[in-house]
């Protein structure tokens, strides 16, 4: 069974404050781009879970999200099964795009059809909030309003059609690690979600381009999505934005010629890919 595993990228992303659990409350939008690891999911003897990818920096155990999202699936669903699962990366790592939170999807997604568990995707994404806050997202896909920790799904007008230069600089950032440095900071006031929402639902791309946002690179402050920013607005882009919690930044382009010829100015900052929004998983 083969299943694409679609990358996010972030259109806002407010924090809103930190809950007792350590987890942080936010108010983001987030987009389904057409930029995707190819997932293979074949049954195996009960009980088994088996990891490949094409990627050896990725553990292959239950701290890799689909180990964990087969494991909770067979549970779930009441089944006494096994999977072998290969995942041939694409989207990058440590990027603030999803990779991780996709792939657990797609696997979700895989092994119901594989199975014929004939559960819901409301059902799907609760059993995937247990393996990570973006992966209910990932399961619906297209645009969606996420809050709480993340993994309340609210469905979106689309985003208008557009061309997406992204560009990842070779440091990553880690999540964790990016709301620890989040957390030094005092809460700020400049919320984008609510007029994100208002822009989508007018849906001029120039006005949802006016109203990007995200607290991380606020505080982050990397000299690399800086330059890739400038350089990015430089070049015709309407708007440029980090997503997630970084490092990889996404320029918006109404037309995909100055979209490439941007990326091959970017070459020399890190790896570059051409996508547009996605809206529903195919
Ligand atoms: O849910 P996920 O595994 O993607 O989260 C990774 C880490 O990011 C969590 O362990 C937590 O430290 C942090 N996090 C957070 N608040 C959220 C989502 C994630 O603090 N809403």
């Amino acid at each position: 069974m083969e299943e694409k595993a679609y990358a996010k990228i972030n259109l806002t992303l407010d924090i809103l404050g930190k809950k007792p659990n350590g987890y942080h409350s936010l108010d983001t939008v987030m987009q389904s781009i057409d930029l995707f690891d190819s997932i293979e999911v074949k049954k195996a003897e009960a009980g088994d879970i088996k990891v490949r990818t094409n990627k050896n920096y990725l553990p292959l155990d239950r701290k890799n999200t689909v180990w964990r999202a087969a494991e909770f699936f067979f549970e779930a669903a009441g089944i006494c099964g096994g999977a072998e699962i290969s995942i041939e990366k694409t989207i990058p790592s440590r990027a603030g795009m999803g990779g991780g939170s996709a792939d657990a999807a797609a696997v979700l997604r895989a092994l119901n059809r594989l199975y014929e568990a004939g559960l819901s995707n409301q059902a799907l994404m609760d059993i995937g909030e247990r393996v990570g806050a973006d992966v209910p997202f990932c399961i619906q896909g297209g645009t969606g309003r996420c809050t709480d920790i993340g993994q309340k799904v609210e469905r979106l007008a689309p985003m208008p059609s557009c061309h997406l230069l992204i560009c990842k600089p070779p440091m990553g950032m880690s999540t964790p690690k990016a709301f620890q440095i989040l957390d030094k900071y005092p809460k700020s006031n400049m919320l984008h979600t609510e007029k994100m929402v208002a822009a989508l639902a007018l849906g001029k791309l120039e006005k949802v381009a006016r109203q990007l946002g995200n607290r991380f690179e606020e505080t982050l402050r990397m000299r690399q999505v800086r330059e890739i920013k400038k350089l990015m607005l430089e070049s015709g882009a309407l708007n440029a934005m980090m997503t997630g919690s970084g490092s990889a930044v996404y320029g918006i382009y109404t037309e995909q010629r100055k979209a490439e010829e941007c990326g091959s100015r970017l070459e020399a900052l890190g790896e570059i890919f051409l996508s547009r929004p996605l809206n529903s998983i195919p």
